[in-house]
C-alpha cells in the first residue's frame, strides 16, 4: 500500500515547506539574537515541523515538548483540556516559542492555559509559531507571532499532520480522498 494513493490534492509541497521554513528560521534567529531561546513543541503533529525549524536557526536554541490532551468528543465543549506532559526544564528568564501544527478553532492553545502557564512560570517571553493558520475556522483569539501558511477549511494531513493517527510521515500537506473518511 502507498500512503499517497490517499492523497486527493497537494496544498503545499515538500520544497515550498522548505523554503517558509528556512524564511522562519532567519526571522527566529535576528528576532532572538542575543537571547537565551526555547522551543517548545506540542506533541505529536508539531513535531516533524519543529524538527526542521530547529535546523534552520542559526543561534543558540534548545527545545523541549509538551503534550496536550483532550478528553472524549465533548470534552472541547466541557473545556476540559488538559497539559499532561509538562516541559522538563525550567523556562525561567528564557524566551519561549510554542510550536504548533496548525491553529483551527483556537480551542487547544486557549483551553490548556499553555501560553498562561508558560508567562506565570516567569519566562521571559511567550510567543506562538503554527505552520499552519486555519482562520476561518477560529473560535478563540490565539495570537499567532509565526505563521508557515494559511490553509483554506479543509481537513488537512501530512508533514507531522494526522487523520487517526495516520499519515503524518508524509513530507507534503494534502487532503485526503473522501473515500478515505467512509470506513469512519
Ligand atoms: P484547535 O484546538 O481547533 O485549534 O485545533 C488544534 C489541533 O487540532 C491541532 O493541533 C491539530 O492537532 C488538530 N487539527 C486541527 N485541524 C486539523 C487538520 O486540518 N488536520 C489535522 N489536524 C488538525
Ligand atoms: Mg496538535
Amino acid at each position: 500500500m502507498d500512503l499517497r494513493d490517499d492523497i486527493a490534492q497537494i496544498l503545499v509541497k515538500e520544497d515550498e515547506i522548505a523554503s517558509r521554513v528556512a524564511e522562519l528560521g532567519d526571522q527566529i534567529s535576528r528576532d532572538y539574537q542575543g537571547k537565551q531561546l526555547i522551543l517548545v513543541g506540542v506533541l505529536k503533529g508539531a513535531a516533524i515541523f519543529l524538527a526542521d525549524l530547529v535546523r534552520a536557526i542559526s543561534i543558540p536554541v534548545s527545545y523541549d515538548f509538551v503534550a496536550i490532551s483532550s478528553y472524549g468528543a465533548d470534552s472541547k465543549a466541557s473545556g476540559v483540556v488538559r497539559i499532561i506532559k509538562d516541559w522538563d526544564d525550567s523556562v525561567v528568564s528564557k524566551h519561549v516559542l510554542v510550536i504548533e501544527d496548525i491553529v483551527d478553532t483556537g480551542w487547544t492553545l486557549r483551553l490548556s492555559y499553555l501560553l498562561e502557564n508558560l508567562r506565570s512560570r516567569k519566562a521571559a517571553s511567550v510567543r506562538v509559531c503554527a505552520l499552519l493558520d486555519k482562520p476561518s475556522r477560529r473560535e478563540m483569539g490565539v495570537p499567532i507571532d509565526y505563521n508557515g501558511f494559511l490553509v483554506e477549511d479543509k481537513y488537512v494531513v501530512g508533514y507531522g499532520l494526522d487523520y487517526n493517527g495516520a499519515y503524518r510521515s508524509l513530507p507534503f500537506i494534502g487532503v485526503l480522498k473522501p473515500e478515505v473518511y467512509g470506513g469512519g
